[in-house]
Order: C-alpha cells, then structure tokens, then sequence
C-alpha cells in the first residue's frame, strides 16, 4: 500500500516534470540550458526549497550541486540525513541569467509548480532556505517574514486543504557562508531544530 502510493506519487512528479520541462511562461526558457525540476523521495517527510539554479545546477538539470550545494550536503549530513530521504527543489527551475535574484514575475510564473510539488509530495516539514523561499512559503499560510532574522530557526505550524498539516521552519540559504563564514553557528542551530522536529515526526 505505502509502495503504491510512492509510486502514485513518482508518477504524477514525473507528469509534472514533463510540464516544467516544456514550460515558456517567463523570459528564463530563452537563457536555461536544463530546467532544474527537483529531486529526492517522492514520499518524503521533510522538503527543502531555495531560490533557483546556480551555473552548476543549470548545466546538470539537478538542484544545489554547485558550491551552495556542498554546504546544503555538508548539513544534511550533519543531521544524518541523505538526499535521497528528503525532497530538494526551488521557487524558480530555470537560472536567472548571472544568478540576479528572481523577479516578481518570474515567481508568480513558476511558482504553480512549486505548489503542485508540494501537493504531491505532502512534506510534514517545509524548510525553506532564504529569503524568497520562505516568503512565498510563510506567504501562501498569511504570515508576513518581514526579515531572516526574525523568523530563522522558529516552527511555523501551518495548514491548507492542499497539504494538510505542515510544519514550516525556515533558514538561511546555504550558500550565506560562502560570502559570511561566521553565520555558521547560527545555521547549525537552526538545523538543530531542523534535526529534532524532523525526529520527533
Ligand atoms: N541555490 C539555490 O537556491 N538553489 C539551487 O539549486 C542552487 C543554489
């Protein structure tokens, strides 16, 4: 029963990514070499979601495999966990040309999929990572971010009649040490958090 379902759920990701993979709804598709749909178990309890792809995860077509991604690796190992328990995607799936941050335009376009995502996946605990994940997150359940540093490492108990309940925790984005080192305690916490809300799930 739970194996049909997982395959239900592996399908209908599959269906979604054809879509996404075709998708011209913003100017992105003219610059994209592969479309970065997301990737992990199809069941998973926990969801990560950043921004967008970087150069490396536009090359590859998988998301956070560049310098961002060693970090995310480095973390999720820290809480023993894997990428292939966990479910990894992002607001945008095609790479904002130089890594500029996405446009409102951009999100409003892309974002469906990132819904559909979720609504297939069903994640019990949503980390975003970032800015632009967690306010569209915090945004769809009507709370405001107004900053990182207010709502970094809290457990937001959100629900909708598309994904049940969910626990929202958001975080900074990975790649932040990579520009300041010493955020580094700050996010461990954070993914101290992470490790024991997912635990006690
Ligand atoms: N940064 C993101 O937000 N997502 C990626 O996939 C890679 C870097």
């Amino acid at each position: 029963m739970a194996r049909a379902l997982e395959q239900n759920k592996q399908d209908e990701l599959d269906k979604l990514r054809e879509e996404v993979l075709a998708c011209t709804a913003c100017q992105l598709h003219k610059t994209r070499t592969n479309v970065v749909f997301g990737e992990g178990s199809p069941d998973a309890k926990l969801m990560f979601i950043g921004e967008a792809p970087g150069y490396w995860e536009d090359q590859q077509g998988r998301p956070f495999v560049g310098s961002a991604g060693k970090v995310l690796d480095k973390l999720l190992a820290s809480i023993g966990l894997s990428r292939s328990e966990v479910y990894i995607a992002n607001v945008l799936k095609c790479r904002p040309p130089k890594n500029r941050e996405p446009r409102p335009e951009e999100i409003k376009a892309c974002t469906p999929f990132l819904d559909r995502q979720m609504a297939i996946i069903r994640p019990k605990m949503i980390c975003t990572l970032g800015n632009y994940s967690t306010s569209y997150v915090l945004g769809k359940f009507g709370i405001k971010a107004s900053s990182m540093s207010s709502v970094h490492g809290r457990v937001y108990r959100c629900s909708s009649l598309l994904l049940g309940e969910v626990l929202v925790i958001p975080t900074y984005h990975p790649a932040t040490v990579l520009y300041k080192p010493y955020m580094m305690d700050t996010i461990k916490k954070d993914w101290e958090v992470i490790e024991s809300v997912y635990k006690s799930l």
